[in-house]
């Protein structure tokens, strides 16, 4: 049964862990941001990316085949969703929410369930949709891009309802990130042409079907031809991609 998300988890979330590997990078911004918490709730868990290892991990995901492809090691993860989060107000030092916020079907609820039961930090990692067109991409799968924004919530939405004071950063993509997002392969283009690399990306899920077919021939024509190289060289020099992937800390309800 599918209780929760935009995207059917249950259905096309096999092969996520292998393809979605934590970015070490990325795990010490997040990290940092739950200062120092002693117990951690991870909500929309998944396979439980980016839940630190040395502290105590509650983890909560509704869907069973991401729950099954739970890292070795990591907490098992109730079955639940964000909006109806079972634990007692105030009961957890910090709660970290990534990368899912934009798949709940109640985002203001959510929100407040998180805020509800934390003592300490709220920490959420979200896309920026009007930041999307920035990435190369935009211009051999402008749909994709448009799907995108139409399913990310504004950040300054994300913001208050997380209270005053929440605070909105950039955290940027490293030119090898393991996470594979779209824009991690900013400048490694060929990656994308991995039927693979795309399930592991709901996006695909969202836009119609000749949208993947004529994305895979005119940029293996591009890279064939040096079209791509001409228009887009200069990224693969980046060291990191200051993309749509941002941080928001915001606190419990209690402060
Ligand atoms: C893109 S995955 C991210 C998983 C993990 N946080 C990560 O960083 O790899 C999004 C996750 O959100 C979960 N999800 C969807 N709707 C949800 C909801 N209403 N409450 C909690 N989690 C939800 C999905 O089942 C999926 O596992």
């Amino acid at each position: 049964m599918r209780i929760g998300g935009d995207f059917d988890y249950d259905s096309n979330g096999m092969g996520y862990a292998a393809q979605r590997r934590p970015d070490p990078r990325i795990a010490a911004i997040i990290h940092r941001a739950l200062g120092d918490a002693r117990t951690v709730l991870n909500v929309g868990a998944g396979t439980g990316s980016y839940e630190p290892e040395n502290r105590h991990v509650l983890a909560l995901e509704p869907s069973a085949v991401m729950r099954s492809q739970r890292r070795p090691g990591a907490a098992p993860a109730i079955r639940g969703v964000a909006e109806a989060l079972p634990f007692d107000d105030q009961s957890i030092d910090a709660v970290m929410a990534v990368m899912t916020v934009h798949q709940w079907p109640d985002l203001a609820k959510g929100l407040g369930e998180l805020r509800r039961v934390a003592r300490g930090p709220v920490v959420i990692v979200a896309g920026d949709g009007p930041a999307l067109p920035r990435f190369w991409l935009n211009d051999y799968a402008p749909e994709l891009i448009a799907a995108e924004q139409r399913r990310y919530p504004p950040i300054e939405a994300i913001a208050a309802a997380l209270g005053q004071g929440a605070q909105v950063s950039t955290i940027p993509i490293p030119i090898d990130c393991t996470d594979g997002i779209t824009e991690a392969f900013y400048a490694r283009p060929e990656r994308l042409l991995d039927p693979a690399v795309r399930r592991a990306q709901s996006s695909w899920g969202f836009v119609g079907p000749e949208v993947e077919p004529r994305f895979v021939a005119t940029l293996s024509a591009d890279l064939a031809s040096g079209r791509w190289e001409e228009r887009y060289g200069a990224w693969r020099e980046r060291p990191s991609f200051d993309g749509a992937l941002r941080l928001i800390v915001g606190h419990g309800a209690s402060a």
